[in-house]
């Protein structure tokens, strides 16, 4: 089965970006995974639109832009504007999570639902058709470096059981506290790209740490 590699340019020395960027551009990483938090629907701010335009100038790999946001919608346009290849909005964020989906489809962009820890992926039953991608939330977001939540792998299984019965081409994305501890039990349970922050970046060699990732089978 194949694995996608997403490291988060959350855990990067943000004071080096540019370089932080090109390590990923040379590794085997898939994408890069940027977080953007408002302090509203998560407790912290990390960054916005024109840290993105500055990260897409330097990155070869597609943008996976994860919306920790209220009110997506007003700024589907300015990412994907920014660079964002994927734009992923929070299902808790979403009064009219169809029409967000179907607005994030227009721009051209892979469109992606995370779901908090807490909610079910039975709430999905009726969206998961549409979508190219489920972040499986394995922490609650807002911050990076946190704890892995074990009720992730039967959520993991859940979730391909729906995908399968529905003939989704969704792919699932687990997101927070992924490291070599888990990865390979994730990937058995069913997913299919695995979000790394701290893991990645506060390893000695990150290009090799994303290397050992890519080779779990
Ligand atoms: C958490 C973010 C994650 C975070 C992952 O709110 O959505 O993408 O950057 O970082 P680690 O891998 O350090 O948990
Ligand atoms: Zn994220």
């Amino acid at each position: 089965m194949k694995i996608y590699i997403a490291p988060s340019i959350l855990a990067a020395d943000f004071a080096n970006l540019e370089k932080e960027i090109k390590m990923i551009n040379d590794s085997e990483a898939d994408y890069i995974h940027v977080d953007i938090m408002d302090g509203v629907f998560v407790p912290n701010i990390s960054m916005g639109v024109p840290v993105v335009e500055a990260i897409a100038r330097h990155a070869k790999k597609p943008l996976d832009v994860h919306l920790m946001i209220v009110e997506p919608d007003r700024y589907l346009e300015n990412f994907k504007n920014a660079g964002a290849a994927h734009l992923t909005v929070h299902l808790e964020a979403c009064q009219h999570l169809d029409r967000t989906i179907q607005a994030i489809k227009s721009l051209g962009c892979k469109a992606g639902v995370a779901l908090n820890p807490h909610s079910p992926v039975s709430q999905l039953e009726e969206i998961i058709a549409a979508l190219d991608i489920v972040c499986l939330m394995s922490v609650n977001p807002g911050f990076g470096g946190q704890s892995f939540i074990k009720s992730t792998y039967d959520k993991v299984k859940k979730l391909k059981n729906l995908i399968a019965s529905q003939g989704s081409m969704a792919k699932i994305e687990i997101d927070g506290g992924v490291s070599l501890e888990n990865a390979k039990g994730l990937l058995d349970a069913g997913a299919d790209i695995l979000v790394a922050g701290n893991f990645v970046f506060s390893s000695k060699n990150p290009k090799t740490t994303i290397k050992k990732l890519k080779s779990i089978s």
